[in-house]
């Protein structure tokens, strides 16, 4: 059993995490969370009177609520799951990136060496920017192509820089394209399966042929967990998934899912658009670690929680949602 403090955990895949570190691990898990837009509460309300489960409100570029939280939880390591991550919100507004990804990784690092605490920062596929054919592994040159990636990449070289520097337990663990229960309807296939449920028209960004390795949130969870319990200091693992589609294979697959009589919609593509992504997951498997879920069931068992789950999408999607929708689509939900 571990003493865990899990930054961004009220989000989609941090709470994923906490889930399975509760219910199969046994951990004692704090989180800090500044409960921005993509953050909830009802992301971890199955987990609220859980004895082992603390929450608390707080930035982590707020070196106060970082050092309250550590000294509250008794925690043996930090988990930096908090993040801006979605790459449309970083074009349009890249400010809350750089605060939260540069200053706020800064503010935790600084934390964890105090105090000697194991560290690990969870990072993402696009800071290798877009491959065309093969496959990235943690070797691969870091070209990140949006504020988002960049950002991203940037905290990556400062965990690095504290290992080397300072001597700081720390690992990285770079996952793809996640999907999943809980993940905010801004992201591609939440978004798809609620128009289609709804009779919406389905937003496909130019030709639809961009490329994702697709991994499944418990997945990418349970390969976070190992890397913090078996990776080297100062390593990076890559987690990707089984299985790569392209964004009109999937809405097409949504479509079927769902039966819904939504259509598909080509509209302008995203600025810097990266083609394809793909990782290479030898160093993590080596570890003991492999992807459990194919693309296909996990897919239909995310649309049929979106289905069953109004509850916790009803109140997004009538909210600050629409106004952002209507922004970016140049048309309102129906
Ligand atoms: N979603 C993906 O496909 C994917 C893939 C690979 C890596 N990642 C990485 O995984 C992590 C989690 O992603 P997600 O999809 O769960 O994101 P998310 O947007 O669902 O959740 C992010 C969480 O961080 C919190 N947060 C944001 N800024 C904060 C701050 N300054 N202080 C404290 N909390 C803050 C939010 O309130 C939210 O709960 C991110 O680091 C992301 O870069 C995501």
């Amino acid at each position: 059993m571990s003493k865990l403090l899990v930054c961004g955990g009220a989000g989609f895949i941090g709470s994923t995490f906490v889930r399975q570190r509760l219910l199969e691990h046994g951990d004692e898990v704090t989180v800090l969370d500044k409960l921005t837009y993509a953050g909830r509460e009802e992301n971890l309300k199955d987990l609220a009177d859980h004895a082992s489960f603390r929450f608390r409100r707080g930035a982590i570029e707020d070196p106060a609520a970082v050092s309250g939280a550590i000294e509250a939880s008794s925690c043996e390591a930090i988990l930096n799951f908090a993040a801006e991550t979605h790459v449309d919100r970083s074009i349009a507004e890249p400010d809350a990136f750089v605060k939260t990804h540069a200053l706020g990784t800064y503010v935790l690092l600084e934390a964890a060496r105090a105090q000697s605490l194991r560290y690990l920062q969870v990072s993402t596929d696009e800071v290798y920017g877009s491959i065309d054919v093969g496959t990235f592994t943690e070797e691969s040159p870091l070209k990140p192509s949006s504020p988002y990636s960049a950002t991203k990449t940037g905290a990556d070289l400062l965990v690095q820089s504290y290992v080397h520097t300072y001597g700081l337990s720390a690992v990285i663990c770079r996952g793809s394209n996640n999907y999943g229960p809980y993940q905010h309807p801004e992201k591609l296939i939440p978004l798809m399966v609620l128009n289609a449920l709804h009779g919406d028209p389905l937003p496909v960004y130019g030709d639809g042929l961009q490329t994702r390795n697709w991994i499944h949130c418990t997945d990418f969870a349970r390969a976070i967990g190992h890397v913090l319990e078996h990776g080297q200091d100062g390593e990076v693992y890559n987690a990707g998934g089984p299985d790569e589609e392209t964004n009109l294979e999937v809405v097409n697959r949504i479509i079927e899912l769902t039966g819904s009589d939504s259509r598909v919609e080509h509209v302008i593509d995203r600025p810097g658009h990266d083609r394809r992504y793909s990782l290479s997951s030898e160093k993590v498997r080596a570890l003991g670690w492999s992807p459990r879920v194919r693309f296909g069931e996990g897919l239909s068992e995310t649309v049929d929680w979106y289905r069953d789950n109004a509850w916790w999408w009803e109140p997004i999607r009538s909210g600050e949602y629409r106004a952002y929708y209507e922004r970016q689509y140049g048309r309102s939900l129906a």
